[in-house]
């Protein structure tokens, strides 16, 4: 063998070493967001409404969520009244009411997943930025806003029951990065409700199109099973950790849609005996959704809990790789305890659990119980003290997906 032979073999590997380096694997990220994680719109073509300062009526379009103007003024009330959504038990499917019409925008590109209000673009304040830090930290790592880092915005009043064509476009949405990025497979990057959303989705995808089309899927606080705060926000309801809004307010708007019935918690991780919530008349534990709607005079959300709780159950593996982070350590709704005469609308007082300050343990890490069901393997990392929210500007969660990008982790 000639010694120029073995040179062109030397630099030929320490060639590709160095394009390794530098280009790298580079899998482009999808976001998906999770409850309140997306723009809204609405169109008004009203020919009633039920307070005298809302309009009625809208030239086209204009921005709904979140407006943090709006939401500190008596327009709160317009937005709710808009945000309600009206059950039909002969299609159990949910509907604006008459003359509302909601969209989500911008499909495929960050900007309604980085900031939920608009006015406030390209601003950093941390109770209107969403996915925006850790767009910001992937796109100083080389990617490129709408090409290699995407957002899938939902509707997230709703529940998977009503996503036939959002997870139509979501397909779409994949494969179209994939091709995008010289055939690259995506990671996909969830937080809160966004998780449960996305694992439906990959349970009704066939095996070999997860294979072609996707590397991992990155899980921020996932609500696996359930939050006992979403008891809470049917009882008295949940201004949703915005300061400025009245639990009462919202509660209206919050009890109509189906996603709140989606995310009660689930039977499998909470004993049939723990107490949920505690009133003078009677107790209420995972097995009373029923007797609690009835007392609540809420026959639609027993229907719409009728209609999701067997969707996400069984926690089907996802079968793709998974990473898995959540924090902890923060006091979250354990059991609510409403003293007499207060039930339901007074503030309950709260025996806590462990959790993220909006999500128990026990749900933020259920992905965990994948671990030996799947061949793909699943990694847990738990963030002491990060919050719900906080985890989207967390730096250690930062690094993480940009790792996961990379190919690192
Ligand atoms: C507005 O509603 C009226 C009926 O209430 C209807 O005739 C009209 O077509 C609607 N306009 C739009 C733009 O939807
Ligand atoms: C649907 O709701 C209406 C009005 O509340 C009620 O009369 C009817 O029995 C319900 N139908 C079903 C299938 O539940
Ligand atoms: C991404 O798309 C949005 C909406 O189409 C657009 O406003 C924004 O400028 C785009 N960003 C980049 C970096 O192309
Ligand atoms: C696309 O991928 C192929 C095969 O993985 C690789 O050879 C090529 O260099 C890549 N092109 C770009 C532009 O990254
Ligand atoms: C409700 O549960 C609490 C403890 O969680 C218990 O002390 C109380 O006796 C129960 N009340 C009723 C009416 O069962």
């Amino acid at each position: 063998m000639s010694n120029e032979f073995l040179v062109a073999l030397v630099l030929i590997s320490v060639f590709s070493l160095n394009s390794v380096a530098e280009a790298g694997p580079r899998y482009p990220v999808i976001l998906v967001p999770g409850d309140g994680g997306s723009q809204l719109e609405v169109m008004l073509n009203k020919t009633t409404s039920k307070r005298s300062w809302c309009e009625r009526t809208t030239s086209g379009y204009t921005s709904l969520w979140v407006n943090m103007e709006e939401l500190a003024s008596p327009m709160i009330y317009c937005f709710v009244d808009n945000m309600v959504l009206e059950y039909d038990n002969t299609t159990r499917t949910t509907r604006s009411p008459e003359g509302v019409h909601i969209r989500t925008v911008g499909f495929g590109d960050t900007a309604s997943v980085e900031w939920l209000d608009p006015t406030w673009f390209s601003h950093e304040f941390a109770s209107v930025s969403y996915f925006y830090p850790i767009v910001k930290d992937l796109v100083a790592a080389g990617y490129e806003r709408n090409v290699s880092v995407r957002g899938a915005p939902f509707d997230f009043r709703k529940a998977p029951n009503e996503f036939g064509r959002y997870y139509e476009d979501l397909r779409g949405l994949i494969e179209d990065t994939y091709a995008l990025n010289n055939q690259t497979r995506c990671v996909l990057v969830a937080h809160s409700m966004g998780n449960p959303v996305l694992l439906y989705f990959l349970n009704h995808q066939p095996r070999a199109w997860k294979d072609k089309y996707v590397h991992a899927l990155v899980s921020l606080a996932g609500v696996w099973a359930g939050a006992v705060k979403i008891v809470r926000l049917f009882a008295s309801g949940d201004n949703l950790g915005i300061p400025i809004i009245s639990p009462i307010t919202v509660r209206s708007e919050q009890r109509s849609i189906p996603s709140s019935a989606f995310l009660l918690p689930s039977d499998r991780f909470w004993r049939p005996e723990e107490v949920l919530l505690v009133t003078e008349h009677r107790n209420y534990t995972v097995g009373d959704y029923r007797a609690l709607f009835r007392d609540l005079g809420l026959a639609d959300a027993w229907e719409m809990r009728r209609d999701t709780q067997g969707l996400v159950r069984d926690l089907t593996p996802p079968g793709v790789r998974v990473h898995c982070l959540h924090g902890s350590g923060i006091p979250t709704d354990g059991t609510l305890v409403y003293a007499p005469g207060s039930f339901p609308d007074g503030t309950p007082a709260v025996v806590s659990d462990d959790g993220d300050g909006t999500v128990n343990t026990r749900s933020l890490e259920a992905c965990t119980g994948w671990s030996g069901q799947q061949k793909q393997p699943v990694s847990h990392t738990v963030l002491p003290h990060v919050e719900h929210l906080a985890i989207l500007r967390d730096p250690q969660a930062l690094k993480y997906i940009v790792q996961v990008g990379l190919g690192q982790l």
